[in-house]
């Protein structure tokens, strides 16, 4: 066991070699009816998801790719709540383990010195009034090498081994730190403690107070980061001094 103790998540943990997404997998586990708490592990996607529908990288033992089953009792517009929750644990998880800085780009990137290290993708299964389950899917970049790395995102990609300049990096201890970090944080969020987890996701934030530009399909926006909401939205101050609240995009750090 990788564990010391835990009360909800990691009590059960199945690993695989490879499989497509363990966020798919989670999905069709969480259908059939497994523990809240369940936690899915791969040492290779062949069809890791990233946001927005785009591909994660997912080469074999190399980084952490992790799903959670959670079955929280709320409406569906608090799902992003989970979201910002985890990425609270995550960053704070590899804050501990690591060197390195970390913080939050909106909503959920895992960035240190500008680049993304992991990010995080939630599915859930809800109709209008509740959430039956929820998945998150946590992918971590551990010892990607910068060779791993395609073109068109390597100013923009890192990982823990290349940030660090070492031979490699224990994949089991950023993986058991996460496992802590997210029980942690979940039973604050359970006691709807969710002042708590915006005040930290604010405090490891690096978009708040930044010039930033935004897009939002084929929109863009550019302004201020003022802060997020309590569902999680982002506020933005525009120039004519309006503000616009995002509920999903693409920062841009700009200054
Ligand atoms: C993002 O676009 O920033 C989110 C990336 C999430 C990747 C993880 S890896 C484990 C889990 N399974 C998936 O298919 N995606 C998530």
């Amino acid at each position: 066991a990788i564990l010391g103790q835990s009360n909800i998540i990691g009590k059960d943990i199945i690993f695989f070699d490879t499989i497509e997404s363990t966020n798919t997998y989670a999905m069709k586990l969480a259908d059939t009816g497994c523990p809240e708490g369940t936690v899915i592990i791969a040492d290779a996607q062949t069809g890791g998801k990233g946001r927005l529908g785009r591909k994660w990288l997912s080469p074999h033992g190399k980084n952490l790719y992790m799903s959670v089953v959670l079955k929280p009792a709320i409406p569906p517009k608090d799902a992003s709540l989970l979201t910002l929750m985890s990425a609270v644990a995550c960053a704070s998880a590899i804050k501990q383990v690591s060197s390195l800085h970390v913080s939050i780009k909106w909503p959920n990137d895992i960035m240190t010195c500008n680049k993304k290290l992991g990010g995080i993708l939630t599915e859930i299964k809800a109709d209008m009034d509740r959430i039956f389950h929820a998945v998150i899917g946590i992918g971590i970049n551990i010892n990607l090498d910068i060779n791993d790395i395609p073109d068109e995102i390597r100013t923009t990609a890192t990982s823990i081994k290349i940030e660090q300049d070492i031979a490699a990096f224990s994949r089991s201890i950023v993986t058991a730190e996460i496992i802590k970090e997210l029980d942690r944080w979940y039973s604050i969020f359970l006691q709807n403690r969710r002042k708590a987890i915006i005040k930290e996701w604010l405090k490891l934030s690096s978009t708040i107070g930044r010039v930033v530009k935004v897009t939002v399909g084929a929109n863009t926006f550019t302004g201020i980061a003022e802060t997020i909401d309590e569902e999680g939205m982002l506020i933005l101050r525009l120039s004519d001094n309006t503000t616009k609240k995002i509920s999903a995009g693409d920062v841009t750090i700009l200054r």
